[in-house]
């Protein structure tokens, strides 16, 4: 079997090996929070909060005091801004899971000639995943480390060890996410198969043994016919689980009222996984296409009924060849998504399924059907959420864009990071479309730590900012060097930044846990977190994340704001995919404009870079030909005269200079007092250059 890249290490990555995330400094936060709030605000609210933020960390203020709190908190749990972020990102939320939280992978399109194509598909996912869970179960997955940024650090393992095992229960007010440890409850030895909306309990051992290929390939057979009986055919109860998580939690407390309701949902909760076996959704199928039925499966005139958002993976596979992964995101990142399912996928590139002839013939037990017992009331709530999930279906603007023109090999040959360059192009996109600056979110790892999940990379810099006022001014205003500087400029505070956040430094999380100690303490909703620049400041209208790939696939996601962008981006080496995201409802937004300035950015970027080598390349040349004419006129002077004439050096100034300018802070916050404010655009309202 390929299929690790590394080798099984000989320790776990346990977290006793890895250090506590740091609470950075006080004062630190505070500087950079109005530092990276300046130039998003108007000079009124700025004003306000420079005060508040002076008043909130005063020697004595109640800032030192949250401040202490949160450093002895850090010293009694793992990771002090842990459970605080998990609530916060993930289980207050209260918006339905598909599009708004749960990220996908779409798979390449897969070419299936016949009907049991797309079950052999499956059966050779399932036993990689069978393969996959002995890796976690015998505790032997390699140990990744860092690459990129500070490459080399060992990273947390931990959020793989809930792939197969947690599940996120809705609750009233807050969810939770629910691990299944194996010393409280029996291990799941089954999968659950999602089949024209109706869900069928496959088990995977039987009779202590792993059934096989072959087996499952049997079973799922089975299952399909299952699931064609009409009569047998129970309402698409899966839709409740798209509903929001208020109203999820309500009519699951409805539905336990019946014990088979309750002994169906212990299976679904208990599985290892879902296999969703969808129908076919209609003729084209582009990316963009495939990755809006990854995010909600099409409503329910397609297959939106055929899943189960709360279980962490969803594996889609579509009749069509439309196939994927939708993932509950509490449990882990993207990142810990990925390596999981390239394992699958180079599992079953490396060893084609040998399934050619007819299934297995042993006689297994026929797979369960769930049953259901549905009050008119539970018909009345699928009906509610099917409509909800139907809206959404209409609502997402999504755009997949494969950007051809280069990829991260040019940006390194510019020596400059590919991540901070794309945001720089990301942040150029946005200014061009919409005429102003965004609080942006970029999710940056912190495994460096235990625990550790993200904090936020906040690249909307007041540098981001000169650079793309620069890019987009009328033409001659400033000159290429100059624009050149500012990319310079740009990039480095948001590589300086990228590591401030993966060293555990960065704002966000700090901010939220001095919150969250206020609330404990009950000290009321401080003025700090009241005021409109905090709210502004976690209106992520840019929400954007690094999800590189080394098998052919790309990751999607939804805006997080109703007026906002969900931008997921791939880099490879010649070329990068872009998946843009937003709402056809906000007036502010569209996906496709939006993708053709970043495009047109991105081509500006690299003319800029270009022009600017060029400029380079000739100016060193010229200054090696005048260096090999003073050589030579040296030379013949040193022939004719030991005395080097005096006006030698002159003659050398003469040579055109690079201009190599320092940025100048001041100048660039001054100019970013006198910002447009207010609103986005609309759309239409913008002239587009
Ligand atoms: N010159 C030349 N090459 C450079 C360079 C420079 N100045 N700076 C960086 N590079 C190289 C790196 O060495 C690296 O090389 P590799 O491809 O051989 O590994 C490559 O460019 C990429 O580095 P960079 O673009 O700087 O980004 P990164 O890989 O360090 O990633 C983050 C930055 C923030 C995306 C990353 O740290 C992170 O946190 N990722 C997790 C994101 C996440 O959680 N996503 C999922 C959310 S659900």
């Amino acid at each position: 079997m390929p299929v690790f890249d590394r080798d099984a290490s000989e320790d776990s990555g346990g977290r006793d090996a890895l250090p506590k995330l740091p609470v950075p400094n006080l004062k630190d936060t505070l500087d950079r929070y109005l530092r990276c709030m300046k130039h998003l605000l108007t000079e009124e609210q700025f004003n306000k909060t420079q005060n508040i933020v002076t008043q909130f960390g005063a020697p004595g203020g109640v800032g030192e005091l949250l401040q202490s709190k949160l450093t002895e908190r850090s010293e009694n749990v793992a990771n002090w801004v842990y459970d605080y972020w998990l609530n916060d990102m993930y289980l207050n939320n209260r918006l339905a899971l598909p599009v708004n939280s749960s990220p996908a992978m779409v798979f390449p399109q897969q070419n299936f000639m016949a009907p049991i194509d797309s079950l052999r598909f499956a059966a050779h996912l399932i036993s990689g995943v069978l393969e996959y869970k002995t890796h976690l179960d015998d505790r032997d997955l390699p140990v990744d480390y860092a690459r990129g940024q500070l490459a080399g650090t060992r990273l947390c393992m931990e959020q793989y060890y809930r792939l197969f095992t947690s599940y996120r229960l809705p609750g009233p007010e807050r969810d939770t996410l629910v691990a299944q440890e194996s010393s409280v409850m029996p291990e799941p030895e089954h999968i659950i198969v999602a089949c024209k909306n109706q869900f069928f309990v496959l088990d995977v051992m039987i009779n202590f043994r792993q059934l096989n290929q072959r087996d499952l390939l049997t079973q799922l057979e089975k299952i399909v016919k299952m699931a064609d009986n009409k009569e047998e055919q129970l309402p698409p109860i899966g839709l409740l689980t798209s509903d929001g998580r208020t109203e999820w939690a309500e009519s699951r407390s409805v539905l336990m009222r019946e014990s088979t309701n309750r002994d169906s949902l212990d299976m679904i909760e208990r599985c290892l996984c879902l296999v969703c076996l969808d129908d076919a959704s209609g003729p084209e199928l582009s990316d963009t296409k495939r990755a809006m039925l990854m995010l909600h499966g099409g409503g329910l005139t397609k297959n939106g009924g055929n899943r189960w958002y709360d279980k962490p993976m969803q594996f889609i596979v579509g009749a069509d060849g439309c196939c994927g992964v939708v993932c509950e995101h509490s449990a882990f990142e993207g990142i810990v998504l990925v390596q999981c399912t390239e394992y699958l996928l180079k599992c079953m590139i490396g060893s084609p399924s040998k399934l050619v002839r007819a299934a297995s013939v042993s006689e297994l037990p026929a797979p369960r059907r769930l049953r259901w017992k549905c009050t008119p009331e539970i018909h009345k709530l699928i009906t509610s959420a099917a409509d909800k999930l139907q809206r959404m279906v209409k609502n997402l603007d999504i755009n997949v864009h494969k950007f051809h023109d280069y990829g991260k090999g040019f940006i390194k040959k510019q020596k400059m990071s590919p991540d901070a360059y794309i945001q720089l192009a990301l942040q150029l996109g946005f200014y061009r479309c919409h005429g102003r600056p965004v609080s942006t979110y970029e999710s940056a790892s912190l495994r460096r730590f235990q625990q550790g999940r993200v904090d936020n990379i906040r690249s909307a810099t007041p540098e981001a900012f000169a650079f793309v006022k620069a890019m987009t001014e009328g033409k001659n205003s400033t000159s290429d060097t100059e624009k050149m500087e500012l990319l310079k400029g740009a990039i480095t505070a948001q590589t300086n930044y990228t590591r401030l956040a993966i060293t555990g430094m960065a704002i966000d999380n700090h901010l939220l846990g001095l919150r969250e100690i206020a609330h404990e303490m009950k000290m009321g909703k401080l003025e700090m977190f009241k005021d409109e620049a905090y709210l502004i400041s976690n209106q992520f209208i840019l929400s954007t994340s690094q999800v590189p790939t080394t098998v052919e696939m790309f990751c999607c996601y939804g805006p997080v704001v109703p007026n906002g962008y969900g931008a997921c981006y791939n880099p490879q080496s010649d070329h990068i995919i872009f998946s843009v995201s937003s709402f056809h409802e906000s007036q502010q937004t569209c996906s496709a404009e939006f993708v053709k300035c970043l495009a047109q950015g991105l081509r500006d970027v690299r003319d800029l870079c270009n022009k600017c080598n060029a400029d380079c390349a000739a100016t060193e040349e010229r200054k090696g030909q005048t260096q090999k004419a003073h050589t030579q006129t040296e030379t013949k002077w040193e022939e004719k005269s030991p005395q080097r004439p005096s006006d030698l050096t002159k003659n050398k100034q003469t040579v055109p200079q690079v201009l190599v300018k320092t940025t100048d802070q001041s100048s660039v916050e001054a100019q970013t007092q006198t910002l447009p404010h207010g609103e986005a655009q609309p759309l239409s309202k913008i002239s587009k250059s």
